[in-house]
């Protein structure tokens, strides 16, 4: 039985990484450490998650119950509307606590505002025309294009079969608690609203209403998700590497990454993980891609992958390390049926377990991509529980967080986000972006666009 819901192995690193080279980074975890719990370092007005586990807001939690209970008394069917950190986190939520399929949710969480593409939008309305719907508007800023767009077709649909005012009881507005086009909006409708706390920025919010009141109308449990982000508080604290698996991990990549494997790949071994991969990917990648350096992630969902990249992964550039992330285990298992004829060799498999299966192709990997040159850890979660998860998120905000400190970036803001934005805007005509449209024409001119 592990320890605790998550735990990270970095054993099978030896060959790669001498302990005489952590050391080294003691200081460096140190001082890091330091920047975030005294709240010295770049960006320390966005640290307010650090203490979501154990420091919820008073009655946060009472009000994110209470309307989401109310509104599944006249919904079966909530729209989350929101992109990068106002989605991915309850993403992954649903998709390692629910069923494996939608057909078998209920309620049902169905995502809108994290792109751009009308066919995926009608289809969405098809499927709401059977469903008794509320729409989670998610923003912190309250202008992102994506989920802006996104909620105008939606709230002009739910506005056409419920009328405003019945619309209105069953639109629910995530945003900053005082500012921003979202709040406006919301008051001057009279939508129910719940806060975004200013210290806390979009990647770093699944443990604020962003993430609670969606998966709480899911039915997902989310004091026990507290409590496992709880338990991965105390656990990653402190700049001991032998005591904080957080702060080891965080050491371990940079050292990696230093010596030119700039590409991390999170490699998920059952399918419920996929989109814990996802809010991984962003957070590391908004968080250290700056300053022209930072680790590129990449998620890889295996063993699907290894019939595709795995190639590249065993053979290709040498510049990628491997962080496996299995789950310790499955809510059923099914085995391999013994057939007499045995036409496809695999008797040899019968009596087996799916997961005893796994559990070797995993093995297989790891020794496999050792011998390739790539050097792999694990992180093993022990279930599909509330617990795990909130233990996986909170463990991966403080890694982050220190790792993003050891390459001195502030991990905590996203200005080359903004690049695209504004090139977008000014090409779709956004008043106050004139100079900018005349000057996106005429390169696009000269590259003959
Ligand atoms: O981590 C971040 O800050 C971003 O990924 C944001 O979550 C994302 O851009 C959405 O922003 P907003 O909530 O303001 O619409």
């Amino acid at each position: 039985m592990p320890q605790h819901s998550l735990e990270y192995d970095d054993r099978a690193l030896s060959g790669h990484i001498d302990e005489k080279e952590r050391e080294a980074y003691r200081e460096p975890l140190a001082e890091a450490e330091r920047l975030l719990v005294e709240k010295r370092g770049a960006g320390n007005d966005y640290l307010g998650w650090l203490e979501l586990p154990t420091r919820q807001p008073a009655d946060l939690l009472n009000e994110v119950v209470r309307t989401a209970s109310h509104l599944r008394e006249k919904a079966d069917t909530m729209v989350c509307i929101g992109i990068g950190g106002s989605y991915l986190g309850t993403r992954a939520a649903v998709e390692l606590l629910g069923p494996s399929f939608d057909d078998l949710r209920s309620p049902k969480i169905l995502f809108a505002g994290h792109h751009l593409n009308s066919d995926y939008l009608s289809d969405l309305l098809k499927v709401l025309e059977n469903r008794e719907v509320t729409l989670n508007v998610i923003s912190k800023s309250g202008t992102t294009t994506e989920p802006g767009v996104a909620f105008r077709v939606l709230r002009q649909w739910m506005e056409q079969r419920y009328g405003t005012e019945e619309a209105a009881a069953r639109i629910v507005a995530t945003t900053d608690p005082d500012k921003g086009a979202l709040r406006n909006l919301a008051r001057q409708e009279g939508y129910a609203t719940l806060p975004i706390p200013p210290d806390i920025g979009g990647r770093f919010s699944v443990l604020t209403a962003v993430g609670l009141f969606p998966m709480a109308f899911a039915g997902i449990n989310i004091e026990d998700l507290l409590s496992g982000a709880a338990e991965a508080a105390k656990q990653c604290t402190g700049a001991e590497l032998e005591a904080n698996p957080a702060a080891r991990y965080a050491v371990n990549r940079n050292i990696l990454f230093r010596r030119g494997l700039v590409i991390e790949v999170m490699a998920t071994f059952q399918p419920h993980l996929h989109y814990l991969g996802e809010w991984w990917k962003q957070l590391a990648g908004e968080s250290e891609g700056k300053q022209l350096t930072g680790l590129f992630p990449t998620v890889l969902d295996y063993t699907t992958d290894l019939h595709s990249v795995g190639q590249w992964m065993q053979e290709g550039l040498r510049n990628v390390f491997e962080t496996l992330l299995v789950l310790s285990s499955t809510r059923k298992s099914l085995s391999v049926p013994a057939f007499s004829d045995n036409e496809d060799g695999l008797n040899y498999l019968a009596g087996k377990s799916l997961e005893e299966i796994n559990n070797q192709a995993c093995n297989g990997t790891l020794l496999a991509h050792l011998d390739g040159g790539v050097p792999v850890s694990t992180i093993r979660l022990a279930d599909r529980t509330e617990r795990s998860l909130g233990h996986f998120f909170y463990f991966f905000e403080k890694a982050i967080a220190l790792s993003g400190y050891l390459l001195r970036v502030n991990p905590f803001n996203q200005p080359g986000v903004e690049a695209y934005k504004k090139n977008m805007f000014a090409l779709l005509g956004k008043p106050g972006f004139e100079e900018r449209f005349d000057e996106l024409n005429r390169k696009m001119k000269g590259m003959g666009l």
